[in-house]
């Protein structure tokens, strides 16, 4: 049947059919909010090249866990920035650091949360990297010794979720074993399965204080070109042992999602990352576009293309936007 009995556009009249009709949803539940932890007390430094988001001493961020909740968002995914760093990144292991601290800290105050630690070593490193570095390089297996020690003190501290970021190879598997061994056989692994050496990382490093003092991370991150490496990384961590899978960054990397959640039924996770999110406030600061309709047009077009769940810096937005509906 085509054209006049045909007419696409019947179905966009009216507003309450255009609703029912939509394929794609996004909801309150589907986000997690990314949160930076600093030492101090009563500190909220403003991230400049992030308007709106912060870097909090333990008792804001307690207090920033309680917004987010009562708007629905009880997902919160931590990083931390340490008073002192290391060559190994063995301050990360200690369990009196910063992000065990605050997990502690938010726990005691807010039950009806989740809270996703990710494990990396590059905040914590005196040189950025993500790992241990032997002839001018991270090493990968020395690097999942600490990932794992890492990982088990974020559990200790009371962590619903470990996320690895590293990208060393092996490092689910290490981390799975450590955890079980140490008694957390409960507890899930969000592996950053496909994550690309991208240039949109920007922002973060500014925020967490992580940026390499040398070189790249082109040697364990992965070439921006490549797809099917995206199918082998994801295949890697399932067989060892991932409960759920992300790729990072999300919008120049659609096709990636995409092609992941048709090839893996485990809950896929997109990562709207800092430069992205630097780019809608930057525009929107210039009234060069509608921040709201953009931001929920990111956020539906990642839904759209696969992804289960979002984490972004713009959670608290969407859940007002969606709460005002
Ligand atoms: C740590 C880590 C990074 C991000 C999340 N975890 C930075 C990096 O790999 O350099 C980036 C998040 C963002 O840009 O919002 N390895």
């Amino acid at each position: 049947m085509s054209f006049p009995k045909t007419r696409l556009r019947r179905l966009r009249y009216n507003p309450i059919l255009r609703d029912l009709v939509s394929e794609t949803s996004v909801s309150v539940n589907d986000l997690i909010y990314p949160i930076f932890i600093c030492e101090g007390e009563n500190i909220k430094n403003e991230i400049s090249s992030m308007p709106g988001q912060f870097q909090l001493s333990v008792d804001n961020a307690v207090e920033l866990c309680k917004t987010a909740v009562s708007k629905g968002v009880k997902s919160i995914l931590l990083f931390g920035i340490p008073a002192e760093k290391d060559e190994h990144g063995h301050v990360a292991c200690s369990d009196n650091s910063i992000v065990q601290r605050a997990i502690k800290a938010i726990k005691k105050e807010c039950l009806d949360i989740l809270l996703i630690a990710d494990v990396c070593n590059c905040e914590y490193t005196t040189h950025g990297h993500c790992g241990t570095i032997i002839d001018g390089d991270v090493d990968n297996d020395s690097t999942l010794e600490t990932l794992a020690a890492q990982s088990v003190s974020l559990a200790k501290a009371g962590a619903d979720i470990i996320a690895p970021s590293d990208m060393m190879d092996g490092r689910v598997a290490s981390i799975r074993t450590a955890l079980d061994n140490a008694g957390f056989e409960k507890t899930p692994i969000l592996s950053y399965a496909v994550k690309y050496s991208s240039a949109f990382y920007g922002p973060f490093r500014d925020a967490a204080d992580s940026a390499p003092t040398f070189g790249d991370r082109k040697t364990y991150q992965m070439n921006p070109a490549n797809t099917d490496e995206a199918i082998r990384e994801a295949e890697q961590d399932v067989w060892e042992g991932a409960d759920m899978l992300m790729v990072k960054p999300a919008l120049s990397y659609l096709d990636v999602i995409y092609r992941v959640k048709q090839n893996f039924d485990l809950p896929l996770v997109a990562y709207n990352v800092s430069g992205e999110y630097a780019m809608v406030k930057a525009t929107a600061a210039n009234n060069w576009i509608d921040e709201q309709r953009m931001i929920m047009e990111i956020m539906t077009s990642i839904k759209r293309a696969g992804a289960d769940i979002i984490i972004t810096y713009h959670a608290l937005e969407v859940a007002d936007i969606l709460n005002k509906k």
